[in-house]
This record gives structure tokens, C-alpha cells and sequence, in this order.
């Protein structure tokens, strides 16, 4: 057995020594908050009341979350009497309606058929739309929405999201992912919104804002910020494996996004799978207690990842045997644990349950512990409206789920992101004919990325989606002709017929990329593209004809392809609308306004190579200036992103220019001129970038301290006011080991938008 490390009152102490407060605080003032603010007090009294009359075995239900597979639908009041589950997780069905009735069917017999009624609470992974129904509209994953710098699109998805559950009879969703994404070799880079702190909390917040938006007056579904904590760097760049993150590292470029979450009411948060410098998250109080808690102020219920308890032994070599995981769990901190669905190896809902009520008739988890968790529960039951209206509404399904079409477009064209061009794009009316080629050119599944309709991606059946091909027959003017060569991701079994067609043709569009993956499965140790698929980029090019490439992939996915592409777009994983984002932007009708919201590396030798590292990036003994090799410099650095047009910037003002450090979590205001110079009308983001030269630590070379898109005509000029803060410069002071407190510290900083800088000073 392991020892308990912490109790309540080395937690006082943490909190005293650490500033508590002073973290939320400052982690806060990323999304305009000046204060963390859950709202939760104190439980209501129907909350209070329902903990006083369970049992042990009742409130153990509550702690159980099991895959609605497990309860029949013929005879669902007998399991539902057995586990007393307070949460059920999964869909029995694709149908939207017949997932609304089976909701519904369990939902009734759990209200009438038990002896308190309590109404289960039903999660889900509608992680960009709800991805797991037929019919409804998937939006791009995240690391396209990070590409689309657009914190009011990300709110509306989320909100069209969450009416899709809500009448469908799920009322929580695993969702946004606050994880960095800091490792492209890492199967869940997608899932994230940005390596950078401050713009995915900016998305983070918008999402969970648009997920828990008030109806009938209660939350219309409850948000899960998730992997609680440091999930995204595991030093191996495979899931799950061990991460090591310095505290330094942790609290100022980890955690903002995590708290950002929180702060905009978060209801839930999910616990990071892996190890984080030697201990499993999932065991670890400092992270579930001292942090989440006591520092960030969290108020609301946490909950296991999937069969967590089961991996801190076979994953992780930690506890024992199930019954340790279960109390090194719960005593951390854990609320609810995520069972899976079908036994493995004594992890499911019998055996848990067991195990937690001996442990507790043990004394080894007190009962302090079991309330306190039940009463997060239930309250985050009332805070959704559970206990007033518990029933999804299958009648409103048809109207509900084809909801967000014509922004899953708009977002998508946002997002799309011109990495290179040589006067190719956008393609003329006068364009002849077009070869469309490539593996994701036709594939709903390609286009889609995993969690969509399925763990690891579409199967058999397929959402409502235009794919490139369709889109460019769609698009392309009546003249221009439109051919079609499939080819795989894998291998290239036709390249005379690709060659021939590619020589008739006036210009190729090659869609390349990847297939669909999900979490460990999505590993990988390469980012060139398959040989397949440069191969078929080789003979393409090799023919003289004007080579467009597309890249649909979960990452920054292409190496030397580029070398052979007379232009290049990052598609991301555009989702339902991939057709028409990528077919206007290609012919011009929509111009590109995407940045890149990562780094893309010359391939995996230059990992990590973010834009918000230590300098220095490059090193040589003459001073760091002119490196003698060019190895360090990123394929394309963060940000980047072309345009059919030209932005000119001037003009930079900050204010105010001084900050007092006791102010240094107010925001500031950074103006700046933006002209299009070009002749055509279009969007661009405008970020502003902030660093601090000569600290008493290192700062990061380059952060985002705040970002505006705007839209121009030709020659149009206007004047931004973008709100930002210091904050994102925040960090831990001391030598290299120091725990010290987040903090801005006094001297100057500079903020730049493009190559004009303007002094911010922390007095
Ligand atoms: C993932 C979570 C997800 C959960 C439920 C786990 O494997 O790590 O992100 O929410 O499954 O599907």
C-alpha cells in the first residue's frame, strides 16, 4: 500500500505558501476574467438533502459512469436498480431519433423505476459537432479552429453542439481538449486547438461558453475541460507514456488554457491519462487537489478518463492491483470513475463498486470523501437541469441536427491556411481543366479525422459531407473541366494513368494526407507523407503541370512534398463542408485567412520546435545571428499563413505603455493601422506578439498576447483596437527548480504586430 502524502492541512500550507488565489487570478486575465468564478458556493439544499438520505451503495452509483450498452433497453430498470449508475456514457445507435427514445427509455426507469429518481447524467465525445449522430453537421477538429483565430465561431459551434445533444438526450460532453499541442507525433495533435497558451485559451473558453450556454435557466449541457493536466508532451511523443514538464513550464504555458476552461464555468473536468514527472495524474493530489482545487479554484466534479484505474497498473507499473488504483483515485480527488464497457480484467462497474464500499467500510476512504464527490455530482446534475427536465426531445431532433451547415463552411474556409504559392492560386475562370487526384480527394472518412461517427473515424456510415471533388465540380466555372484519378494513401498502383491525365490537364489539385486515427493508434514517427503519395506528387510535378497540393491530416503532415507543389493549402481535418471551404479558396471566391496555429517542423529531428521556447533556436559562437546551418528554422514558422492579398501594418500603439505590476492582470489595448495594399477584398488575423529580452529568467522567444481578425476591401485601411494583456509573459522566477509563484514581473516587455514593436513596462 502507498501512503498518502497530503492531507488537508499541508494543503492549507501549499495554498498560503503558494499565493492560491494569486494563480487563478493572474490564469484568469487570459480570457478577460479578473477572477475565476464557478459561482458554486455551497450545495442547494435538494443536493444537501438527496446525500443525507443515500446510502453507500447509492452514492457509490453516483460515482460510477458505465456505457449505456450495459443497461438493455428491454429491461433497463433492473441493471439501472443494480449499479444505480449517475452516469451513462455512449450511444446505443447512429439515429439520432432512436438515440433520443433509448435515452429516453433509461432515462424513465431510472426517474421512477429507482428509489430516489435521481436522473443519470449522459456524456459524450461531441468533440467537433456531434460527431457521433447521422445527419448532424461536423465542424473542422481544433487544430483547425485554431487555425481560424476566431473565438466567436468556436462559440456558436459549441452552442449548435450542444442543442444537438440536448434534444437528443446527452447532457455532457468530453469536450474542448485544453491540452497543448506541442508534439505533432502524438496521435491527439488534432484534438487540440494551438501549441500557444493564449489563443487556445481564448478557444478553450469560447467553447465551453457556447457548450453551457443558459436555457430554461438552467446549462443546456455541462463542458468537460480536458486532460487535466500536461496530457499533450509525453517525452516520447506517444500517448500515455510519461511526460516530464518543469514547474516553470507547467504553470506558465500548461496551465492557462486548463484554467481558462474553468474560469468560463466549466462544469467538469476530465483527468490526464498519462504520468506527469513520475506519478500518474490520476493518483496525484497536487494536481487534482492543491492545483485544480485549492489554486484554480474549481468547484465543480472530475472525472476519470476511461479505465484509468485499470492503467495505473498495466499502463504505468503503479498500484498494485485495482482496489489500491481505486483508492489512490478517489482519495486524490477523482469524483466519478469511467468504467468500461465490458469487463477487462475486473475493471467494471460490479467490481468498482465492490471495491469502493470495502475500502470505505475500511476506513482507507473516508466518508467525508464519498459526499464530498456525490454533492459535486449532483450539483453538476442541477446546474444542467437534470432534476426538472431530464427527457431528450425526439420530436425536435430533425430540425436540431442539420443545424450549423452554413458555418461549418464558413469556419472551415477560415481555417484554410495558403502555406506556399508561386502565382498558381487562386485558379482563373480561364482555367481549362482541372485534375483532381490523390488519396483525400473523394474520402468522407479522410476529410472527417477519428471521432467522427465512430472512435476511430467514419465506417460504413457516412455524415452529410462534400468532399474536395464534389466541391471543385461545384465551384469550377462552366468551362473549366473537371477529371478525377483516385489514388491511395499507401500505395500508387496507377501512375501512368495518373501522369497521362496530369499531362492533359492545365492544373492538378493533388489532396493528400492521412487517414483517420484516433489517440494512441494516431502515433507516428515520421511527418513526410506516405512514399505513395510523394511519389505521386513527383510524377505529377514531373510533367510540367501546375501542382496544387491540399493536405488534410490530423498534423503538420508533408516534408519535402513542398519542394514539388507550385502551391500548397493546410486543410486540417475540414470536416462536413471540406468541399466547398477548399474549392472557394482554391478559385478565389473565398481568400485564405488562415494561420497556422503550430509550428511545422522540417520533419521530427527538429522536435519540439515551438515558437514559444527558450531562445536560443539557433546557435552558433559568433552570436546567434546568420546560423552557420539552417536546421533549427521551422518548414513554416507558427502564424503563417498566406493570402490572395497584401496587409501592410502601422502605426503600433500600446496602452497603456506602463503597468503597474499590481495591475499586470488588467488588459491592454493594442492599436494598429492594417491596410490592404493588393486589389482584392479580403480576412486576416492580426496578431500581436509579445517577448521580454534580458529577465531574471529566460522568456519565450515569441507568445500570442492577442489576436483580432478582420476584413478589408482592396485599398481599404482601417484601425484595430486589439484587446491583450502581459499575462501570457508570466512566469515562474527563481533558479531552475524553483516552485515559486506565477508572477509579471517588473522591466519591459515588447509586443510587436508584424515588424513594428512598442515598449509595455511593469513598474
Ligand atoms: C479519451 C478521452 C475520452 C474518453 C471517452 C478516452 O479514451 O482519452 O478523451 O473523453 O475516452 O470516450
Amino acid at each position: 500500500m502507498r501512503k498518502d502524502t497530503t492531507n488537508g492541512s499541508s494543503r492549507r500550507d501549499f495554498m498560503q505558501h503558494s499565493g492560491g488565489i494569486a494563480l487563478a487570478a493572474a490564469l484568469a486575465g487570459y480570457i478577460g476574467e479578473s477572477a475565476v468564478a464557478t459561482g458554486r458556493t455551497a450545495p442547494s439544499d435538494r443536493v444537501a438533502n438527496l446525500v443525507d438520505e443515500m446510502t453507500l451503495e447509492e452514492k457509490v452509483g453516483q460515482m460510477t459512469q458505465m456505457a449505456a450498452s450495459e443497461i438493455q433497453s428491454e429491461n433497463p430498470a433492473e441493471a439501472l436498480r443494480k449499479y444505480k449508475p449517475g452516469s451513462l456514457m455512449y450511444l446505443p445507435s447512429f439515429d439520432p431519433k432512436e438515440v433520443a427514445r433509448e435515452s429516453n427509455v433509461r432515462q424513465k426507469a431510472m426517474v421512477e423505476d429507482t428509489r430516489l429518481g435521481v436522473p443519470f447524467v449522459y456524456g459524450i465525445d461531441s468533440v467537433h459537432g456531434n460527431n457521433n449522430i447521422q445527419g448532424a453537421t461536423i465542424f473542422p477538429h481544433n487544430h483547425g479552429v485554431g487555425a481560424a483565430w476566431d473565438a466567436d465561431a468556436a462559440e456558436e459551434m459549441a452552442s449548435i453542439t450542444s442543442r444537438t445533444m440536448r434534444v437528443t438526450g446527452t447532457h455532457w460532453n468530453f469536450s474542448p481538449v485544453a491540452d497543448l499541442q506541442r508534439d505533432p507525433r502524438w496521435g491527439r495533435f488534432y484534438e487540440g486547438f494551438s501549441e500557444d497558451p493564449y489563443l487556445a485559451s481564448q478557444l478553450v473558453a469560447a467553447k465551453v461558453r457556447g457548450y453551457e450556454e443558459r436555457t430554461n435557466g438552467y446549462k443546456r449541457t455541462g463542458a468537460s475541460v480536458k486532460h487535466f493536466a500536461g496530457y499533450s508532451e509525453p517525452a516520447n511523443g506517444n500517448d500515455r507514456t510519461s511526460a516530464l514538464l518543469p514547474y516553470r513550464t507547467f504553470a506558465s504555458t500548461f496551465l492557462p488554457p486548463y484554467a481558462a476552461g474553468i474560469t468560463a464555468g466549466a462544469e467538469t473536468v476530465m483527468v490526464n491519462s498519462g504520468s506527469l514527472n513520475g506519478v500518474p495524474a490520476h493518483a496525484s493530489k497536487e494536481l487534482l487537489i492543491d492545483i485544480l482545487r485549492d489554486q484554480l479554484g474549481f468547484e465543480g466534479m472530475v472525472v476519470s478518463d476511461w479505465h484509468d484505474f485499470f492503467r495505473m497498473i498495466k499502463v504505468h507499473g503503479f498500484a498494485e492491483d485495482l482496489k489500491e488504483a481505486t483508492r489512490l483515485g478517489i482519495n486524490a480527488g477523482i469524483d466519478m470513475y469511467m468504467v468500461p464497457a465490458a469487463s477487462i480484467e475486473g475493471d467494471d462497474a460490479e467490481g468498482y463498486q465492490r471495491r469502493l464500499i470495502e475500502l470505505v467500510d475500511e476506513g482507507s476512504v473516508s466518508m467525508e470523501r464519498i459526499d464530498e464527490a456525490v454533492t459535486n455530482i449532483l450539483a453538476f446534475k442541477e446546474n444542467v437541469g437534470l432534476f426538472d427536465d431530464p427527457y431528450a426531445e425526439p420530436e425536435k431532433v430533425e430540425g436540431v441536427v442539420s443545424e450549423g451547415r452554413d458555418l461549418a463552411r464558413e469556419v472551415a474556409t477560415e481555417s484554410m491556411t495558403m502555406l506556399t504559392n508561386d502565382g498558381t492560386l487562386p485558379l482563373g475562370s480561364d482555367t481549362g481543366s482541372v485534375l483532381v487526384t490523390g488519396p483525400s480527394a473523394d474520402s468522407v472518412a479522410n476529410q472527417m479525422g477519428g471521432w467522427s461517427l465512430g472512435w476511430q473515424g467514419v465506417g460504413d456510415i457516412e455524415p452529410p459531407a462534400t468532399t474536395v471533388l464534389d466541391g471543385i465540380s461545384e465551384a469550377a466555372p462552366g468551362s473549366t473541366s473537371v477529371t478525377h484519378v483516385p489514388t491511395g494513401l499507401h500505395e500508387l498502383s496507377n501512375e501512368d494513368d495518373v501522369r497521362a491525365a496530369a499531362e492533359c490537364a492545365d492544373v492538378v489539385v493533388a489532396v493528400l494526407g492521412e487517414g483517420p486515427y484516433a489517440e494512441e493508434q494516431g502515433d507516428t514517427d515520421t511527418l513526410a507523407l506516405p512514399d505513395a503519395q510523394r511519389r505521386l506528387v513527383e510524377t505529377v510535378a514531373e510533367t510540367g503541370t501546375p501542382t496544387v497540393g491540399v493536405i488534410m491530416a490530423g498534423r503538420p503532415r508533408g516534408t519535402s512534398v513542398f519542394d514539388h507543389l507550385s502551391a500548397s493549402l493546410m486543410a486540417y481535418l475540414p470536416g462536413t463542408a471540406a468541399g466547398p471551404a477548399v474549392a472557394a479558396t482554391l478559385f478565389g471566391d473565398a481568400n485564405p485567412s488562415g494561420r497556422l496555429p503550430f509550428t511545422w517542423p522540417k520533419g521530427t529531428g527538429q522536435l519540439l520546435n515551438l515558437h514559444n521556447n527558450f531562445p536560443p533556436d539557433e546557435f552558433n559562437e559568433e552570436g546567434n545571428t546568420e546560423p552557420p546551418q539552417s536546421h533549427e528554422t521551422p518548414l513554416f514558422p507558427f502564424g503563417h499563413g498566406m493570402s490572395y492579398t497584401e496587409f501592410e501594418y502601422g502605426n503600433l500603439e500600446v496602452r497603456p505603455p506602463k503597468l503597474p505590476q499590481k495591475a499586470a492582470t488588467d488588459e491592454l489595448t493594442v492599436s494598429v493601422s492594417v491596410h490592404n495594399t493588393g486589389d482584392r477584398a479580403g480576412e486576416t488575423v492580426v496578431p500581436v506578439y509579445g517577448t521580454r529580452e534580458h529577465g531574471e529568467v529566460l522568456y519565450p522567444q515569441q507568445v500570442v498576447v492577442g489576436f483580432e481578425r478582420v476584413s478589408l476591401d482592396a485599398g481599404e485601411t482601417t484601425r484595430v483596437d486589439i484587446r491583450s494583456t502581459v499575462l501570457p509573459l508570466a512566469t515562474v522566477l527563481g533558479d531552475v527548480f524553483s516552485r515559486g509563484e506565477l508572477v509579471v514581473d517588473t522591466g519591459e516587455y515588447q509586443l510587436s504586430v508584424g515588424d513594428m514593436t512598442e515598449t509595455l513596462t511593469v513598474v
